[in-house]
Parts: structure tokens; C-alpha cells; sequence
């Protein structure tokens, strides 16, 4: 009886063209830069898992430790029949929050892996038979069709994957989030904060070289689906602090002169010795930032919970 449906809202051949047009825009201007979205291949993604385990990755343990402690808070003020998470991957976290709720109709993970999907909603099926779950592969940054469902609705974001946009793209990502709520409707949302440098450095500088690893692997998928030959070794992996945006940086270093070629664009890219390939920005976020980009876009910040160690927030917002 139950009731799973997977819906592909992305063309197959859509992830191949996006990947096109990034790599030709990114590497074709200066500074050159790939989005970070591409790091997430089975590779990526496994790399990724072994960074939240990592002692210098406090956010998702920091983030995990608010769950546990609000998820009946969370479930009390929304009192959602509806949970939409985006960029739902394993679902772990999330779970805690399924399990403080326990009217709820509808759970629809979305995220551009379909098998993290599909593995997910089998395990949480098996417990919660009664559930219904409509899973969305889909590009949480492009305009969504959501199913029907009964409100209210809580839309979920964790992991601080907010902080992987520019602000304008955060401000309209708020507003296509904003316009799938309606009022009294909610959104609960992940955001690393402002910290030392040092804390910050070390979450993506890991002695162990894994997020290293995991920064070049955005070339290893590049030479896989274009036919690039990005040589690995001969870029290093830079993490830095921008005070003025409040952002983390990572970029990749050309270790000597290059000259790269990405066959399936027709593509030759020349790097200079020392030139840096920016591949991901990770803001870190103030109470009243987090508010006023919330507010810009119609939701009112009516909660902001923080880790023990006051590193990560949790904020829940109200659509107006
Ligand atoms: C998954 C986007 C939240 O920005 O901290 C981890 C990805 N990058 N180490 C982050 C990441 C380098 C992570 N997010």
C-alpha cells in the first residue's frame, strides 16, 4: 500500500547541456570559475559523507545537535502534513524531524540523485508505512512543480547549502521558495555562521586532505563526461577566508603553466602558473543577515536556534 511516486522533472539529457554551458561559461572568462554543484558525482558525493565526518567539519554535527534538540519545537510551530526537503541526499538528518511528526501526509525529498532518492525513500517507507512520498529529481535552483498535497507545508534546506549561492541568487532562490508557500506556511533553514578564521579554514583545509580531494574531483567529472584532460596532480587545493563578503573560497591553483583541452567543446584553456580556479563559495551567515535576506522575500524569521557552541543556525521562517 505504500504509496511512492518519483517524478523526473529534469530532461535526461539535462544535467549533460547544464554542465556544457557551465564549463564553457566558467573557464572562458576571468577570474576563470565552476559552480560547485558538479562536485557531486558518486565519487563526490562519497567524499562529501566522509567530510561531515571529519573533526574539522563541525557544521553538520553542529546542525544535527539543533535538530535533535528542536525537532519537537519545529513540529509543534509548523504543524506541517506537508515536508518538502531540498537537496534531500540520505534524508538522514531529516529524519529526526520525520520522527517529531507524526500526522504528517507528505514527505517530498528533492535532489538531482536519483538513487539517493530512491535509497531513501525506501528505508523510510519501511518505517512509516502510512506515509505518502513523492520524490522530485529536480534542480533545487530552478523553478519547481510541487504535487499536490495537504498544508500546511514546511519547506526544509539544512546543511547550509544556502551559503553555496551569490546573494542575488539567494535572493531569488528565497523568492521561488516564497512563491511554492502559502501564507502561514513555513521554512526551515540551515546557515553556518560567522566564525574565527582559523575554525573556518580548518573545516576546508582538513589535515587529512579529503576536501582537497574532493575540490579537484570537480575535474576528474569534467574529464569523465567533456573528454577534458585537466591534470589532477598538477592543481592545488586553497581554502580562504573573504572577510569583506563573510564567504569561504575554494579555488584551485595551477601548480606551473597549463594548457587544458576539453574535447567535447571544442575548448582550449590556457592557465597561467599560479592562476586559481574558483570552484565554491560557502557564506557564513549573521542572525540579522539570515533575517533580512528572509524578509526581502516575504518570510518572516520568527525562530533562530543555535548549536551549544553557537556555530550553525537553524532558523524557521513564516511565509507572510
Ligand atoms: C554541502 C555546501 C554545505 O559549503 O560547507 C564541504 C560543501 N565544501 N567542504 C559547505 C563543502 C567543502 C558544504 N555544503
Amino acid at each position: 500500500m505504500s504509496p511512492f511516486l518519483l517524478t523526473r522533472t529534469l530532461p535526461a539529457d539535462a544535467t549533460d547541456a547544464a554542465l556544457r554551458a557551465d564549463v564553457l561559461s566558467g573557464l572562458t572568462k576571468q577570474p576563470k570559475t565552476l559552480p560547485p554543484k558538479w562536485f557531486y558525482d558518486a565519487r563526490g558525493s562519497d567524499l562529501f559523507e566522509e567530510i561531515t565526518r571529519l573533526d574539522e567539519y563541525y557544521p553538520t554535527r553542529a546542525e544535527r545537535e539543533i535538530l535533535i534538540a528542536r525537532a519537537g519545537e519545529i513540529a509543534a510551530l509548523s504543524g506541517a502534513r506537508t515536508l518538502i526537503e531540498l537537496g534531500s541526499g540520505s534524508s538522514e538528518k531529516t529524519r529526526h524531524l520525520l520522527d517529531a511528526l507524526p500526522a504528517l501526509h507528505t514527505y517530498v525529498p528533492v535532489d538531482v540523485s536519483e538513487s539517493a532518492l530512491a535509497g531513501a525513500a525506501e528505508a523510510l517507507l519501511a518505517e512509516r508505512p502510512g506515509l505518502s512520498v513523492h520524490a522530485l529529481v529536480a534542480d533545487f535552483t530552478h523553478a519547481l512543480e510541487l504535487p499536490e498535497s495537504p498544508g500546511p507545508r514546511l519547506v526544509v534546506f539544512l546543511g547550509g547549502t544556502l551559503g553555496n549561492l551569490l546573494p542575488a541568487e539567494r535572493a531569488e532562490f528565497l523568492r521561488s521558495v516564497r512563491a511554492r508557500l502559502s501564507p502561514g506556511d513555513g521554512l526551515l533553514l540551515g546557515t553556518d555562521l560567522v566564525k574565527d578564521e582559523a575554525t573556518l579554514v580548518a573545516a576546508y583545509e582538513d589535515a587529512a586532505g579529503v576536501t582537497a580531494a574532493f575540490n579537484k574531483n570537480v575535474l576528474a567529472v569534467v574529464n569523465r563526461e567533456l573528454g577534458a584532460d585537466f591534470p589532477l596532480d598538477d592543481f592545488a587545493h586553497v581554502a580562504l577566508w573573504d572577510p569583506e563578503h563573510e564567504w569561504m573560497e575554494m579555488r584551485l591553483r595551477a601548480r606551473r603553466a597549463l594548457t587544458v583541452k576539453i574535447r567535447e567543446l571544442d575548448l582550449v584553456v590556457q592557465f597561467e602558473q599560479g592562476e586559481e580556479l574558483r570552484t565554491e563559495i560557502s557564506a557564513k551567515f549573521r542572525e540579522r543577515r539570515v533575517r533580512e535576506e528572509l524578509a526581502a522575500a516575504g518570510l518572516r524569521l520568527d525562530q533562530w536556534w543555535t548549536d551549544e557552541a553557537g556555530r550553525f543556525a537553524l532558523s524557521l521562517a513564516t511565509a507572510d
